[in-house]
């Protein structure tokens, strides 16, 4: 019997068409991603009509390059793995029935994956991991979820805390909208905000209570009303977007911080689109007495990778899904 796991993984939860085939639950042995990041662009949000259709356009392309970048055939695989949610529906069929599809036609067993698990799963991706010990504390950021999971051992999660409203991500890319900034904004702050002064406005931090919550719309709300006190020069759109990402960065950084040192975790992970952010992360290094760890870029955005590292860990463990698996747009980690 091969000691290796092949896992071929596919994710369409958003606006990303992506396959790949990962072994062992860390090794990438390929990664294609699609992104429809320009499409969307006109529209300064996600369309979901068109991503599902784009997905339809695209997914039996994405899946055969990912096995040939393998350099393996369907049957070398053990187990087709893919998001069944949460996201949106239409996009999310696209890649369930795809994964339906391959299982049946080739006997493999299948296994549905929660989204917000592969994010979580992006940092196992690596050799390193194999000195990761629990409990481990996960700031899982991105366009749609702003979450604190403590995880005790594989699969097993507490939620400690979430937002109450936008997802920081959301309101990156909203604050992004409201100083002309190109889709997505997070990217594009990030990048403005190194020639701007993080002080120059004082923006509210959310929920500074004991919770582990967080609440980023009345930033945002502060953030238009100073744009709506008439035409900003360029140099003013720096410092609006340096203050605004300072102001997310604390609220994530207080609240991890305490989260980490309340339940004495080994060391905190941060996941998702935005912990690809410049500021997040050497603001929680230089604050956080612990090790902090993130994925490299390319895994802090959506991508299949991710989704098959989670499922490694239910693969060793037998727990699969019928190939009637259904898709669940608002599926929960716990
Ligand atoms: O994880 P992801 O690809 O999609 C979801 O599952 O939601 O995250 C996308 C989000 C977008 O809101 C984008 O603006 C944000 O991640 N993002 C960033 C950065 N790069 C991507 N936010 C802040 N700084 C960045 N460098
Ligand atoms: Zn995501």
């Amino acid at each position: 019997m091969s000691t290796f796991t092949r896992i071929l993984a596919i994710e369409t939860s958003c606006d990303e068409t992506a396959a790949a085939v990962v072994e062992n639950g860390r090794t990438i042995l390929s990664n294609v991603i699609a992104s429809q990041v320009e499409l969307h662009a006109q529209y300064g949000g996600v369309f979901p009509e068109v991503a599902s259709r784009r997905h339809i356009e695209v997914i039996h392309t994405v899946v055969k390059q990912a096995l040939e970048e393998a350099h393996l055939g369907l049957d070398d695989v053990d187990c087709i793995a893919v998001t069944r949610g949460p996201g949106l529906v239409g996009s999310l069929l696209v890649g369930v029935n795809m994964a339906k599809g391959l299982a049946l036609a080739r006997h493999k067993p299948l296994l549905g994956i929660n989204h917000i698990e592969g994010h979580i799963y992006s940092l196992w991706l690596s050799e390193e991991s194999e000195s990761f010990a629990f409990p481990l504390l996960n700031l899982v950021v991105s366009g749609g979820h702003t979450e604190l999971y403590l995880m005790a051992d594989h699969g097993r999660y507490k939620h400690l805390g979430g937002t109450l409203d936008d997802a920081a991500g959301e309101a990156f890319d909203k604050v992004g909208r409201l100083l002309g900034l190109p889709f997505p904004g997070g990217p594009a702050i990030d990048k403005v905000a190194r020639s701007g002064n993080p002080n120059a406005y004082k923006f509210p931090r959310g929920v500074m209570d004991d919770s582990f919550n967080f609440s980023f719309s009345g930033l945002k709300t502060a953030v238009m009303r100073q744009t709506q006190q008439g035409h900003q020069p360029s140099l003013l759109v720096n410092d609006l977007a340096a203050s605004f990402q300072a102001a997310v960065v604390e609220a994530l950084v207080t609240k991890t911080e305490r989260a980490a040192q309340t339940y004495g975790v080994t060391a905190v992970h941060l996941a998702g689109g935005v912990s690809a952010n410049s500021v997040l992360r050497q603001t929680m290094k230089d604050t956080l007495p612990m090790p902090v760890r993130y994925p490299k870029p390319i895994l802090c955005t959506d991508n299949a990778a991710m989704i098959g590292a989670a499922a490694h860990w239910r693969f060793i463990n037998g727990k699969f899904d019928a190939l009637d698996l259904d898709v669940i747009p608002s599926l929960q980690l716990v």
